[in-house]
């Protein structure tokens, strides 16, 4: 029977792809664009199907005899969700492993956050067997550095010492592996971590060691980290990041998530940055 994957193309979603193929599982790998490279980078064994959370009819077809699926929460699933649910149900899915954001420390008076919180609700009480992934920091968030790095060997951001224990997203991948093919993850919310609190400067200087040349680290005031972002980011979203910066300082938790669930301890940023090394070259 094909595991359904959403968001296949995406960091965690084409992550997962692979581990399932790679377990032997057939899976159906859901993208809005089918010929884009993004799904032509996926492996040949999965079938690559057309979906948009948009229109959750248009997954109509895509869950046709599955049992098992990955939801991303992104975008247009956040508010055509309990449709999504519905129609899963209908096509007979009974699990649903979903990967999502949960963050304690913002309230349901944020527009986005109240959002997710109301498709958590939606799927605990679909009747489905459920899993939460709500991770850490991605890892591949450091991406953002891509550019400046490959022409200047430079990481211009605010908060050198942002403590950080972010997460590998083949472990977030790992994790949602064991939610769908094991049982013993029902009802429960995970937390991934990466196994050890990160500085920003010291990640600048592991991705400079897997590449082999020196990158340097410039610390931006808030004003200039506004002034830097401001073209990138909504004025909200760059808030609440120097928000985070500030409480993130000096301070990282580190979740036993990965470890417990997959066996194995969490991959760390060094494993991360020799990883993809080649898009920062
Ligand atoms: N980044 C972080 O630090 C962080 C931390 C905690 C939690 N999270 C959570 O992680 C999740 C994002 O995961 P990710 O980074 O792996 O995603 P991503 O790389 O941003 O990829 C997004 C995926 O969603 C698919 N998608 C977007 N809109 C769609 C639509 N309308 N219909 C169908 N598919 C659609 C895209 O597929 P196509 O473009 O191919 O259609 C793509 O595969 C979010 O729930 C976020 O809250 C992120």
């Amino acid at each position: 029977m094909p595991i359904l994957v959403t968001g296949a193309t995406g960091t965690v979603g084409s992550s997962l792809v692979r581990q399932l193929v790679a377990a032997g599982q057939e899976v159906r790998a859901v993208t809005r664009d089918p010929a884009s490279r993004a799904a032509a980078a996926l492996p040949p064994e999965a079938e690559v199907v057309a979906g948009d959370f948009g229109r959750p009819e248009s997954l109509v077809s895509a869950l046709r005899g599955v049992e098992r699926m990955h939801l991303v929460a992104i975008g247009e699933s956040l508010t055509t969700g309990p449709r999504i649910l519905e129609v899963a149900k209908e096509a007979g899915v009974r699990r649903i492993v979903h990967l999502g954001h949960n963050d304690p420390s913002r309230d349901d008076d944020d527009p986005m956050e109240a959002r997710h919180r109301v498709l958590h609700r939606t799927i605990e009480n679909s009747g489905l067997e459920w899993t939460h992934i709500f991770p850490g920091e991605f890892m591949a968030n450091t991406r953002e550095w891509v550019a400046s790095i490959r022409t200047e060997s430079v990481v211009r951001a605010p908060f050198g010492d942002w403590t950080s224990a972010m997460v590998h997203e083949a472990d977030i991948a790992a994790v949602a592996l064991a939610a769908l093919l094991e049982d013993g993850h029902i009802g429960r919310t995970y937390v991934p971590t990466g196994p050890e609190p990160v500085r920003r400067r010291d990640a600048v200087r592991l991705i400079g060691e897997a590449i082999g040349r020196e990158v340097r680290f410039v610390e931006l005031t808030p004003d200039e980290a506004r002034e830097h972002w401001k073209d990138r980011y909504p004025e909200q979203v760059i808030e609440w990041f120097l928000e985070m910066g500030r409480y993130l300082d000096g301070n990282a938790w580190v979740s036993p998530v990965v470890e417990e669930v997959t066996g194995r301890p969490g991959r760390t940023f060094a494993r991360w940055a020799a990883d993809h090394a080649a898009d920062f070259r």
